[in-house]
């Protein structure tokens, strides 16, 4: 009984299955072997400092700005994210910090805010016409499908002023007058924590360093957020000749669809014309030191206008950190994208503190302190532990663990040593 059911199989030669497959294993394997990202000989993005520094005060500054974009009703939110970072870091390096808005300011919020800052603080109004509807969009129809996407669970997706935000902070920021004589940048968001001391200043070590984007956290991005995005990316990099370099290969997951049939994958989101797909890992971009001149080039500002053309700002809800990593990833050698893994940041549920680096906390330092407050209270740092990096943190128990950390490893795949296993399938 059995056997006549084998026996047909049975005449079908192995030789003849293996030879007809053969050709589509052997592409698979050459199409992901494309996309493979070496591990490099030694790593090549490390911490700046791994201990403590004494602030040096006096030392020349970076042509760089805070900024920090809000509305009158987070004057609170604005003033907590303010206070931290003054007292982890600004207190010792006066940088200025430029508040926009995208209306006239309340003189409540600006009193406060601007008693709040150690260095120069501004106050600016963002003009209408970066504010609104580009003429190739109907707003009607935008306004329409902004509401339907408010019916789904996609954040923000039906507030028309985070559509708006998002295509700001994408392109238009850049080219503000404003901050047209700037060159680097520190975004700030309302309600964020800083919890570790900031004791180096980060710009003139970015530009030592030759970095052009920092970040502290790296993410998935909410696929529903962006159907459209990655395509889009895709096919303008093809149409503009971009070569592919590691950190690109990083952020694809190559399909193991054997061609021709790989293709048809195409059909899905977030794939592009090939059939590969868009881990949708990115950074978070609430938290950005970035060079401004790159998102000034004439490349970058021609990618985002070619998706401005394409409405996703509007009809989807493509956010600016996705539409940063992207870029990010097609244009920037990742050598010069820098993690910092030694700042401790908390904005909404997710958080980076690092350990504190053992033997580090430089208790004799003048500037720091001692840790004994001058009202007598001690600071409440985490304990210093082995490889720790921090410079007295206080992580709430939460330290060393970095959101996402599947997305953190994936974008310092061609950096870094350091790769779990499920890293090396892809
Ligand atoms: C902020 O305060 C300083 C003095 O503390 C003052 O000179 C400056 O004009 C104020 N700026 C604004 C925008 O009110
Ligand atoms: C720390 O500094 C405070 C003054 O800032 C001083 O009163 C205290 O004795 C110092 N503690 C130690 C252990 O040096």
């Amino acid at each position: 009984m059995l056997r006549r059911f084998i026996r047909p199989a049975r005449r079908l030669p192995l030789w003849l299955l293996l030879s007809v497959a053969a050709p589509f294993v052997f592409e698979v394997i050459v199409h992901l072997w494309r996309y493979s990202v070496p591990r490099p000989a030694s790593e090549l993005d490390t911490p700046f400092f791994t201990t403590c520094q004494e602030p040096d005060v006096g030392a020349k500054r970076e042509n760089a700005i805070f900024v920090m974009l809000a509305r009158n009703h987070e004057r609170v939110k604005a003033k907590k994210t303010i206070i931290s970072i003054e007292s982890h870091f600004n207190k010792w390096f006066n940088y200025p910090i430029m508040f926009l808005n995208d209306e006239p300011w309340d003189p409540l919020f600006i009193q406060e805010l601007n008693a709040t800052v150690s260095g120069k603080a501004m106050f600016e109004v963002i003009p209408r016409e970066q504010w609104t509807y580009p003429d190739w969009i109907d707003p009607a129809a935008a306004k329409e499908n902004i509401r339907q996407q408010g019916e789904t669970s996609t954040p923000h997706a039906g507030e028309e002023g985070y559509h708006h935000m998002c295509r700001f902070y994408s392109g238009k920021f850049y080219e503000l007058d404003v901050l047209k004589s700037y060159k680097w940048y520190w975004r700030l968001e309302p309600d964020v924590d800083f919890t570790c001391a900031i004791t180096y200043d980060p710009f003139v070590q970015m530009a030592r360093h030759k970095k052009v984007y920092g970040f502290t956290i790296a993410l998935w991005e909410v696929g529903a957020s962006c159907p459209g995005l990655f395509r889009a990316t895709a096919d303008w990099k093809e149409m503009m000749g971009v070569p592919a370099n590691n950190l690109w290969k990083s952020m694809v997951s190559a399909s193991w669809m054997p061609f021709p049939f790989r293709s048809l994958l195409s059909w899905l989101p977030h794939r592009d014309r090939h059939g590969d797909t868009w881990s949708l890992c990115h950074y978070w971009s609430n938290f950005e030191i970035a060079d401004m001149d790159f998102f000034r080039t004439r490349a970058y500002q021609d990618y985002v206008e070619y998706l401005d053309k394409k409405g996703g700002f509007y009809f989807e809800r493509w956010g600016d950190a996705a539409v940063h990593s992207l870029a990010v990833a097609m244009f920037v050698d990742p050598r010069k994208v820098h993690h910092f893994e030694d700042f401790g940041y908390r904005h909404d549920r997710l958080f980076q503190c690092p350990a504190n680096a053992p033997g580090g906390q430089l208790l004799e330092s003048p500037l720091l302190g001692n840790g004994t407050n001058a009202d007598g209270t001690t600071s409440t740092w985490s304990p210093e532990m082995e490889n720790g990096i921090g410079c007295r943190c206080e992580c709430d128990g939460r330290e060393t663990q970095n959101y996402g950390g599947y997305c953190l490893n994936k974008l310092k795949q061609p950096t870094s040593l350091r790769r779990p296993w499920f890293t090396w399938l892809l």
